[in-house]
């Protein structure tokens, strides 16, 4: 299977997400890493693991141009979603707000499949072992799918 994860990061904290999930499943797939303004096709592509940081309350602006201008080819693959911000660490009473307002933009522009999201906590370029953990066997999942 090909795995294609697709981010962008302003601070290298969603990078290293990228980089770990790569890391966490090259043993069972062939995996690419791109930033999202580097992607030109998503042909080889089965899943495509898609990654933004949230910066003043949205996705990334290249990773929502990312799926507008893949939006056709999305069409018959497999997706996942996952995001990384500060506002997890406020638990439950933030939840509805993350749907709502981090991961329903992305989500809305994707016509495939979606078979997972993953809300991260993460600083200005640190994201601690247990989110990198948590990013890793979610990945590994998403290939049972
Ligand atoms: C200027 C700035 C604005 C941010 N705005 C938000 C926000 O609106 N909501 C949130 O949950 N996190 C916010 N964050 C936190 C980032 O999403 C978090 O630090 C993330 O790990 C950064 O990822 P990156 O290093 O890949 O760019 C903000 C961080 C900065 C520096």
């Amino acid at each position: 299977m090909k795995v294609c994860i697709v981010y962008d990061s302003k601070h290298g904290t969603t990078e290293k997400v990228a980089e770990a999930i790569r890391e966490a499943i090259e043993k069972y797939a062939s995996v690419e890493v791109k930033r999202a303004s580097n992607v030109e096709t998503l042909k080889d592509c089965e899943l495509i693991i898609i990654g933004t940081p949230i910066y003043y309350e949205r996705p990334l602006k290249s990773v929502l141009e990312f799926l507008e201008k893949h939006s056709a080819e999305l069409e018959d693959k497999k997706t996942a979603v996952f995001i990384v911000c500060f506002a997890v660490a406020f638990g439950s009473l933030v939840r509805w707000h993350i749907q709502n307002h981090y991961i329903k933009p992305l989500v809305e522009k994707i016509p495939g499949e979606i078979i997972g999201t993953l809300v991260l906590k993460g600083g200005i370029g640190s994201v601690s072992e247990g989110e990198i953990e948590k990013a890793k066997r979610w990945a590994i999942k998403l290939l049972d799918f």
